[in-house]
């Protein structure tokens, strides 16, 4: 069997740039408490025609220039996303069409901010059994269209972006493993509680927003997060050494320090956007990995883990080489 390979990256961001001091004209908040207890000093946001495929189209091309391939050679295309264009299509079969990639699967995965950890997960079996040969996964997210801009305690945290990668079959090393796990039990914790089937008339009303109960999040994710570590280096019979980079989901500062603290690295090799991406959820780890590929601390060879934790729970791992 061979291996998924990562051979290309891409990443968007809206514009337009909401700084904690504009949140500051917003609501009862501060720049000094967003950013000592986030990290965050600003995020993108998508303007009112921006739709969630407007931006993965664009990173999904970034993504398609740098791996050297043609669109039409992608036979699967994921997109993660929890604000998708519309009830369906599907936001991935919206993308395949701008791609002029007509025929092949195209899907979304709804995992929230863990959204393309479980999609590089599917492509990545997809590869490992030979059904496909080349697979393009993004995480997309317009993320400002379901917050209250009127709640402090969720308004400063979120951003909108989307990253993507091209993943192909090889006989080299690519990932290694990848984890996954849900607890449905939590998802009262972190929720839009109205869709098509539950509260429809919130969502008709325009007033289906996330709501979150931070600090408990906060603490399951700590936790959750320091075990997935072990569960990942254990399931690779590898050590912390062996890792060169922490590619973390970007929700919290203190979340990625106690993360990296686990894996025993200094921040110096952990990608960090959260400070100027905000949480952009599905689209958070690709666009991350994209950065820092882009920018040349990521190099070939190098042994990356991503993770994510978002709501659900959902959480999830991946061990790779790049
Ligand atoms: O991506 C999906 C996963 N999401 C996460 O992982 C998020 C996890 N949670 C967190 O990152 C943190 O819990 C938050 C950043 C959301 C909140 O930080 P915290 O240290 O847990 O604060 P808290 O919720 O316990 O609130 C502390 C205080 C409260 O005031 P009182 O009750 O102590 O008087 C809040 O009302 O801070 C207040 N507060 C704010 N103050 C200024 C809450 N939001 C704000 C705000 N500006 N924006």
């Amino acid at each position: 069997m061979s291996y998924a390979r990562i051979i290309g990256t891409g990443g968007f961001l809206p514009e337009k740039v909401l700084t904690n001091a504009d949140l500051e004209q917003m609501v009862d908040t501060s720049d000094e408490w967003i950013t000592k207890r986030t990290g965050i000093k600003k995020r993108h946001v998508a303007d009112s025609e921006q739709t969630t495929c407007d931006l993965a189209e664009i990173a999904a091309r970034n993504a398609i220039d740098a791996a050297g391939i043609q669109a039409r050679e992608i036979e699967l295309i994921i997109v993660a996303t929890t604000t998708p264009n519309r009830v369906f299509p599907s936001t991935a079969c919206l993308l395949q069409q701008r791609l002029g990639v007509n025929g092949p699967a195209a899907f979304d995965i709804q995992a929230v901010c863990t959204g393309f950890i479980y999609g590089l997960s599917i492509a990545e079996k997809f590869i490992r059994t030979g059904s496909v040969k080349t697979a393009l996964v993004v995480g997309a997210e317009v993320f400002s269209r379901i917050i209250d801009w009127s709640d402090r305690t969720t308004c400063v945290l979120f951003g909108d972006g989307a990253g993507a990668v091209i993943l192909q079959a090889s006989s080299e090393p690519g990932i290694l493993s990848t984890h996954l796990h849900a607890d449905g039990s939590y998802q009262h914790l972190l929720t839009v509680p109205a869709g098509i089937s539950e509260s429809y008339d919130v969502l008709k009303q325009g007033t289906a927003f996330v709501q979150m109960q931070g600090s408990e999040v906060f603490k399951v994710a700590v936790r959750t997060l320091e075990k997935i570590v072990e569960e990942t280096l254990a399931a690779n019979n590898m050590s912390q050494e062996q890792i060169d980079w922490l590619i973390p989901h970007q929700a919290n500062i203190r979340i990625i320090t106690a993360t990296a603290k686990k894996l025993n690295l200094s921040m110096d090799r952990v990608i960090v956007t959260v400070d100027s991406h905000g949480n952009t959820s599905a689209a958070s780890v690709p666009l991350a990995l994209d950065i820092a590929i882009r920018d040349g601390r990521i190099k070939r060879g190098d042994t990356l883990f991503l993770e994510a934790f978002g709501g659900g729970f959902t959480w999830g791992s991946a061990l790779l080489i790049y």
